[in-house]
């Protein structure tokens, strides 16, 4: 069996559109991810699913006049859209709302009380006479004790990225109606995470050589700095997961404990619906299997921290609660490669303002290679970075369009031009020839390395500029030139550049799929580089839900070099990209001003 890889992205709260600062941020470069490791023959998992609970969407609801189911749904086959029209290739793309996520997560949950890592606390907490109830942590806004930002959610701050202590918040308000709350007392659990601290550090020092900065900072940083204190994991709530206990009616686990939970239970409920009900441990047991987590900056201490904390805390637990005869523990993420921020010509991605832009309106307009593109040489790998019209326009027009699109083409037009379209003999190639191949044959092993790493920019960088080569190869042995007085050497060319295209096409499918696979049928393939997506129905004893799927069976792309032979069958060229208008620039920033709040 070749090496697992799982590949867990963050689940988004389904309670908005996704904009492409969500798709940059964690969906994309996870699939990017996700179609490498296949190709290179691993056995890959990814999954992720609706984050439908917790005070994200009762709040929607709210303001809505709805239900949080409804509220839920919505986005959630939203979700199942874009990710279909993007090519984002979930193996599942599920739900928290969902009976076997309740059943693991309770397990989780009971595992940690077990293995006593879980005590109760009664604590303070914000209380609104005007409506008699708990105020849950989203509900209350103030001032951030630690950075002074005034926007700052009671249990989480989004300027310094700090989890809060909710009572500490200075000058707090209801997020309902604006009034201030009062502190009462209510019981919780609590996640010692303290008593787990020196085994999440050991375990943070093993990925500190190579993880990003700014995640090492968020988590061993924090860690060193202010040590690990037990975090509340139940809330007053009733949209949410029950905590499995007699005499706790009323009370939920919190979103976030059993969100990231949902990394683990949606690799079971994969399991199930392939009829392979044991092969999760694939992906959650094998310490040769590595775990990549794909998340924005603002999710790093749940899935840095928190998240580790959980899986080491459940010890042999979980499985001795399944019924396991022969119980192990969890292996714990590899890396956890968080994305910063992009922002929309130089302002702040907003839902709440409409200052963005949602991919499935984008995707009324344009290709979705075109938006893959764009987000991978603009993505905020170490630095939050801007979507910029004109650079958009650029980019798409001069690298994708001109460099790699129209190299291909001509390529191929050539080839059906001057011998019908049938890759021509190329008799002994010569030492220009064998340069090129070797340099994208070296290609291989540099973009592999930048993937492996998670460098994708340069990974896709790297190939273009592979592109840029091969262009320049052309025009200098010019074959539309050669062909007229030595058909031989043209044909040389020509074969070398067909070979050219074959391996480069292999080194975009990663990143710009829906293009590689077009041009893999117009080089006479007539199979498939990737599987194919489907959603399906899955009843429970919750109702029923929507999931995103992946076939892989019909899937043959491999990640290596051309292996195309003269004599074979061309299809009809047609151009892979589209070539854009400048006037888009200016239309497309009108619209985002005529749409903002
Ligand atoms: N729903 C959260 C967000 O959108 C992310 C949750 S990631 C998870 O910020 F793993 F916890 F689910
Ligand atoms: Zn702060």
């Amino acid at each position: 069996m070749s090496e697992a890889v799982l590949i867990a992205v963050a689940w988004p709260y389904a309670n908005a559109e996704a904009h492409v600062g969500n798709l940059t941020g964690s969906y994309l470069p996870a699939d990017i991810a996700a179609r490498y490791h296949r190709m290179r023959g691993k056995q890959v998992l990814m999954v992720s699913g609706s984050d439908a609970h917790g005070t994200p969407i009762t709040v929607r609801a709210e303001a809505e006049n709805s239900t949080p189911e409804e509220v839920y749904k919505r986005y959630h086959e939203s979700f199942l859209d874009l990710f279909q029209q993007m090519g984002l290739t979930y193996d599942l793309f599920t739900s928290t709302h969902t009976s076997n996520h309740y059943d693991v997560s309770q397990k989780i949950f009971l595992a940690l009380l077990n293995n006593g890592f879980l005590y109760t606390h009664t604590e303070l907490q914000w209380y609104t006479t005007s409506q008699e109830r708990f105020l849950p942590d989203r509900y209350v806004e103030g001032t951030c004790y630690i950075c002074g930002y005034k926007g700052a959610r009671s249990d989480q701050c989004d300027r310094c990225g700090n989890l809060l202590d909710p009572t500490l918040l200075i000058e707090p308000r209801s997020k309902i109606d604006g009034s201030t709350p009062e502190l009462r007392e209510t019981e919780h659990y609590y996640l010692d995470l303290g008593k787990l601290q020196p085994q999440v550090e050991k375990y943070l020092e093993m990925g500190a050589d190579f993880w990003r900065p700014n995640v090492v900072r968020q988590s061993l940083g924090q860690m060193r700095t202010e040590g690990l204190h037990g975090r509340p994991i139940t809330r007053d709530l009733d949209w949410g997961i029950p905590v499995p206990l007699d005499d706790w009616k009323g009370k939920c686990l919190y979103v976030w404990f059993e969100a990231v939970i949902g990394y683990l239970s949606a690799t079971i409920e994969w399991g199930k619906l392939n009829n392979v009900p044991e092969a999760w441990r694939t992906w959650w047991k094998d310490t040769k299997t590595r775990a990549y987590y794909f998340i924005g900056k603002d999710n790093i201490p749940f899935h840095a921290i928190i998240w580790p904390a959980e899986l080491i805390g459940c010890g042999t637990e979980f499985d001795r609660l399944m019924g396991e005869t022969n119980p192990e523990p969890f292996i714990l993420p590899y890396d956890v490669p968080a994305n910063e921020f992009m922002n929309l010509e130089g302002e702040k991605i907003s839902g709440s303002r409409n200052w963005a832009i949602y991919g499935r309106d984008f995707l009324t307009r344009y290709a979705p290679d075109t938006l893959r593109y764009y987000l991978t040489v603009n993505m905020p790998e170490s630095k939050d970075t801007d979507w910029d019209w004109n650079d958009f326009y650029h980019r798409n027009n001069d690298e994708l369009v001109a460099n790699w699109g129209n190299l291909a083409n001509r390529v191929i037009s050539f080839t059906y031009k001057n011998w019908d379209g049938v890759v021509p003999e190329p008799g002994e190639l010569l030492p220009a020839d064998l340069e090129l191949l070797g340099l994208i044959e070296k290609g291989f092993e540099t973009v592999s390395t930048e993937l492996e790493a998670v460098r994708l920019r340069s990974a896709l960088n790297e190939v273009m500029r592979l592109a840029t080569e091969v262009n320049r190869y052309l025009d200098q042995a010019a074959p539309w030139k050669t062909i007229k007085t030595d058909r031989a050497a043209a044909a040389r060319t020509v074969f070398t550049a067909l070979k050219a295209i074959d391996s480069l096409k292999v080194l975009f499918a990663p990143f710009i799929p829906f293009s590689s696979e077009k041009l893999h049928a117009m080089l006479g393939y007539e199979n498939l580089l990737f599987g194919s997506q489907f959603t399906q129905i899955v009843k429970d004893d919750l109702g029923e839900h929507n999931v995103l799927s992946y076939d892989a069976s019909k899937a043959t792309g491999c990640w290596q070099p051309s292996n195309l032979k003269a004599g074979a069958r061309l299809q009809t060229p047609e151009p892979l990209f589209e070539k854009l208008d400048e006037k888009i620039i200016e239309e497309e920033r009108a619209r985002l001003h005529s749409n903002l709040k």
